[in-house]
Formats: C-alpha cells, sequence, structure tokens
C-alpha cells in the first residue's frame, strides 16, 4: 500500500527511481535519505520503512541517521529553516534563551514548523562559529553576537533581507 507521504505519482516515481539506482552500489543508504529529503522534503517514517524495505536495512539503523545529521528532517521543513546553536560556546552565552525566544514568538517548539510553513525551528550542534557565539542561523546566513532582541528583530523582518553576518570564525 502506497503511504500518505507518497501520495504523488511524480515524486513517488523519483523516489523509487532513485532507490534503483542506488541499492546496487556500496553505501546506498545516505545517497538515498538525501534523494528522499530532496524529493519529498523530509524523510518521515512512511519514507524511511519503504528505505528499510529495499535497503534491507533495519528501521531503528535509518531511523539513528535522519535523527542524527541535521540535513534530514521527519516533517517538511517550512520555507525558512531557523538554527539556534546550543554547542557548549553558545549555551554559556544565553543560546538557550534565544530559542526559547523564537519558541514563544512563533509558538512552534525545536524541530516543528509554523503552520504557514514559514519557518522551521531547530537546535543545533556547534556550528563551528564559537567565536560570534551566541549564534543562531536563518538558512545559510549566520547570525552572530545574537541576544533575544536580535532573535525578535530578525523575525519582524523579512528573513532574506535582514542585516546578518555572513561570516564564520573560530
Ligand atoms: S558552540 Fe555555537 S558555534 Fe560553536
Amino acid at each position: 500500500m502506497v503511504p500518505n507521504t507518497l501520495h504523488d505519482d511524480e515524486r513517488a516515481s523519483l523516489f523509487y527511481d532513485a532507490i534503483s539506482k542506488h541499492k546496487n552500489l556500496p553505501g546506498p543508504l545516505m545517497p538515498t535519505l538525501q534523494d528522499a529529503q530532496r524529493i519529498f522534503g523530509c524523510v518521515s517514517l512512511d519514507i524511511q520503512k519503504i528505505i528499510a524495505k529495499e535497503l534491507k536495512e533495519s528501521i531503528a539503523k535509518i531511523n539513528g541517521v535522519v535523527t542524527f545529521y541535521s540535513q534530514f528532517s521527519l516533517t517538511p521543513k517550512g520555507k525558512n529553516t531557523i538554527s539556534v546553536c546550543l554547542g557548549t560556546a553558545c549555551y554559556v552565552k544565553g543560546s538557550q534563551g534565544i530559542l526559547d525566544a523564537f519558541t514563544d514568538e512563533l509558538k512552534i517548539k525545536n524541530g516543528e514548523t509554523t503552520k504557514d510553513g514559514m519557518y522551521t525551528l531547530e537546535a543545533t550542534r556547534c556550528i563551528g562559529a564559537c567565536g560570534l557565539a551566541p549564534v543562531f542561523c536563518i538558512n545559510e546566513r549566520v547570525c552572530g553576537r545574537a541576544n533575544v532582541q536580535k532573535a525578535k528583530t530578525m523575525l519582524q523582518s523579512n528573513p532574506t533581507s535582514h542585516e546578518s553576518h555572513d561570516h564564520s570564525e573560530d
């Protein structure tokens, strides 16, 4: 039976093509997951089950990979992804408060997407910009020396045009 997430014939066909392409090559799991994420915008449990069956892998292993790497998500991501670093350097400088501010403002928890599909909120490990701690990112843009006010201001402005620090440092 075709799961709900695969109701779109075109995407389902792309997905099965990707599986066939990868399944007989060495190390097929990561490229298959990456294709699933690209095609569906997520790697839901339904999709994981199909991959498990086709690649003869355990669901536990696949789920472990999907939940470990931030490039994969269990539910479709929003138009913009806000990632708040909870690595040590950022955490000691108050990044939890920034994550909480986003949670309050957007009314979603870590890993969730707003109902309008505009934002997905994620807590991340160190992104290698500790010198700018605390740090959050909106899509690929790094906002360093952040604080709650900066987070709120960013949400009030167009996220693709807000002023941010597009660099990282060690
Ligand atoms: S701990 Fe946040 S960038 Fe390193």
